[in-house]
């Protein structure tokens, strides 16, 4: 088939949205390698085989944007359902709705509040502790939204996602603790909010489409570096440590353990995902994948529940949320360094999540993915500018 234009490593949405632009917009060939047997990184999903219902493998992926760019572009390759995204809580025995509201608010104190009222008791409440002044996650949590609130939904939700008690966490964990005073639950914000209508598989599907474009599954690319074209310019979208072979160090990751079951009941919880904010309760969240597709014709006498652990990933875990410490930051920095040499020498570029150890929300993955193109792929094609 020739020799590529250009080399993608990984096939999660910023690979597939460069491999993407590049074939249709410069009628580039690229390669896709992904070491995995599955296009799509993290998005994809696959019917449960005995009931047929969709299950996001990696974890449950909600599309949401504002960024009207990103929803154009996404909107050529699938559409998008009526999905509005809500969460509730379970604590203590009461189902609750998040992020924390007014309605949460005015359950957890069992009595009505105006918002000024709710606004008022918070504030009390938040003045127990400086924010400027708190000294690990649980004191800012507090001097946030008051020590009940924390009490109820945060703290044992926050021990089990860290596996640390949120006194030993870093108050910078968290930047900010929102509290609604309106009845609005809807988890996001944004503009533009769905899930493809045909699934996240079918819509990254037809985005590799292109003639231009080979996938290589259950190819990694350690295996292969030797043997592909050399000066053939990559894009590199697994991880940046791995790519150094560590030389700096191992980036720190949090990673999740699924435990999927089929429940011969028609509904299991009534809603997409319910969180459990108890601590003898070992699993931080169940999804219900049924209630994601309330369109389609799922069975009605079974559902698929996925429960799931929140821990510290080591080597051979799948690396899922970046922990971010200091030191991880200044291995981060070494990483940088490495990598804007490597594009200036080998014409190497890093991207996506693992590329750049940040979380990435998809629309982040496929706007920046956008940006690489614009600023760096198409110049160097186009005009023959350097990749650094
Ligand atoms: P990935 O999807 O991780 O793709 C990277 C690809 O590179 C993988 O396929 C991997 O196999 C491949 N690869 C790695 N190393 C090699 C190698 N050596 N050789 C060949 N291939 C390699 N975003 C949202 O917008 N909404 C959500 O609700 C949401 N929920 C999420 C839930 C979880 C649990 C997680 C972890 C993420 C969630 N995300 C969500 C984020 C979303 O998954 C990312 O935005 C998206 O995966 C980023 O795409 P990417 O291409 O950067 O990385
Ligand atoms: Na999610």
């Amino acid at each position: 088939t020739g020799s590529p234009d250009l080399v993608v490593v990984g096939s999660g949405f910023f690979g597939l949205t460069v491999a993407e632009r590049a074939a249709t917009q410069l009628d580039k060939r690229v390669l896709v390698i992904d070491r995995r047997d599955h296009i799509g990184g993290n998005a994809y999903s696959e019917p449960e085989p005995e009931t047929g219902i969709e299950i996001h493998r990696y974890g449950a992926h909600l599309f949401h944007t504002s960024n009207k760019r990103v929803w154009e572009y996404v909107n050529q390759f699938t559409e998008f359902t009526k999905y509005q995204h809500r969460v509730f809580s379970i604590y203590d025995g009461q189902t609750y709705s998040l992020p924390i509201n007014l309605s949460t608010i005015c359950q957890y104190f069992g009595k009505s509040f105006s918002p000024a009222e709710a606004r008022a008791l918070v504030a009390e409440q938040a003045g127990e502790i400086d924010t400027a002044a708190a000294a690990n996650l649980e004191e800012k949590a507090i001097s946030l939204i008051g020590r009940p609130l924390y009490e109820a939904f945060i703290r044992a939700y926050t021990k089990k996602q860290w596996q640390t008690d949120p006194t030993e966490l870093p108050a910078e964990v968290i930047a900010r603790l929102p509290v609604r005073y309106t009845f609005d639950n809807r988890y996001f914000n944004d503009d533009f909010e769905g899930l493809p209508v045909n699934g996240y598989t079918a819509w990254l599907t037809k985005m590799a489409e292109h003639p231009n474009i080979e996938v290589r599954l259950s190819t990694d690319f350690f295996d292969v570096r030797d043997e592909l074209p050399a000066d053939v310019p990559t894009v590199f979208t697994g991880p940046i440590d791995k790519y150094f072979d560590y030389q700096a160090g191992e980036l720190g990751w949090r990673t999740l353990d699924f435990e999927q079951e089929v429940l011969p009941i028609g509904d299991f919880q009534g809603t997409s995902v319910m969180n459990y904010a108890d601590e003898d309760v070992p699993y931080t969240r169940v999804h219900e994948f049924r209630h994601f597709h309330p369109e389609r014709a799922y069975p009605t006498d079974k559902t698929v529940v996925v429960r799931e652990y929140s821990r510290f990933a080591e080597s051979g875990d799948e690396p899922y949320y970046p922990i971010n410490t200091p030191e991880d930051r200044a291995k981060l920095e070494t990483y940088r360094d490495l990598a804007k040499k490597e594009a200036a020498e080998k014409r190497v570029l890093f991207g996506g999540r693992l590329g750049t150890y940040k979380y990435l929300d998809m629309h982040m993955a496929i706007g920046s993915a956008l940006s690489m193109f614009d600023n760096r792929i198409r110049p160097f094609f186009d005009q023959g500018a350097s990749l650094d």
